[in-house]
């Protein structure tokens, strides 16, 4: 159970989208400062005195091993930062689909290694990953690298509980961001999905499952294969 009252967060990629939703919801929630992680610190737009706009390329280890050595006094991490490239597994750019993988999933666990220790030493705290409704249900590559993270995360739980530090993963459908922009259907709006992800933290959820599609796809994971893709059926 990690109150947010008094804290020091980062989040990354919180130039635009969700990650700008993290910082605003952090602020009014009662952290002390947030570093806004960004590729572009310049471009983080949040005018507060406790926002601390910091430079951060996910796919870069240079640039995650200098932040973690600026901001040594996190106790809060929202792994937000990510990428849509859809590329199909089989046919699809490989170069795209290595990025995505980079983004996705070596950089939530690229960071982790970097902050886990820092967010020990300070006594304790959180680590929020932004997995996917797609996490548990496959469409190409963008799904494989949230299921990646999911799984990370799961082990990731597991090794820090005795450093006295939670991890949060937040499945999600549509969200109304620049990421989501070309997709038809319902779209849970950002501001929701940091307050049921902050929640969840307070309330030393595994999860924060939220909106219809994630908590329909969840319900239907002991289905067959071959129900759950009916493109298959015989
Ligand atoms: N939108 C959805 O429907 C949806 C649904 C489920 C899960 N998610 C996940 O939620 C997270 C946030 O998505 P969003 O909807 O807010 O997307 P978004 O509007 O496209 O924003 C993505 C953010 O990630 C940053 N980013 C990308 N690559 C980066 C890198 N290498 N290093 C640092 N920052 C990087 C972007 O920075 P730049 O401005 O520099 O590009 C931007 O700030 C992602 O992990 C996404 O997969 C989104």
């Amino acid at each position: 159970m990690t109150d947010i009252t008094g804290r020091v967060a980062l989040v990354t990629g919180a130039n635009r989208g969700l990650g700008a939703a993290f910082v605003a919801a952090l602020l009014e929630r009662g952290a002390t400062k947030v570093y806004a992680a960004a590729r572009r610190p310049e471009t983080v737009g949040i005018d507060d005195p406790r926002v601390v706009p910091l430079p951060l390329d996910v796919t870069d280890p240079e640039s995650i091993r200098r932040a973690a050595e600026v901001a040594g006094d996190v106790t809060v991490l929202v792994n937000n930062a990510g990428i849509a490239s859809n590329q199909s597994l089989v046919t699809g750019d490989l170069d795209e689909i290595r990025r995505e993988l980079d983004t996705n999933y070596w950089g939530p666990v690229l960071v982790t290694r970097a902050f886990a220790p820092v967010i020990e030493a300070n006594g304790g705290g959180a680590i929020v990953n932004m997995h996917s409704a797609l996490s548990w249900y496959a469409t190409g590559s963008y799904s494989a690298t949230k299921a990646a993270l999911w799984s990370a995360s799961n082990s990731a739980r597991v090794e820090l509980a005795p450093a006295g530090i939670q991890v949060v993963g937040v499945h999600v459908g549509y969200v109304d961001t620049e990421m989501a922009a070309g997709a038809e259907g319902v779209k849970v709006p950002p501001r929701q999905v940091v307050d049921e992800a902050l929640d969840a933290v307070a309330a030393d959820e595994a999860e924060a499952i939220v909106g219809d599609v994630a908590r329909g796809v969840k319900s239907r994971l002991h289905e067959d294969v071959r129900v759950l893709y009916p493109q298959l059926a015989r």
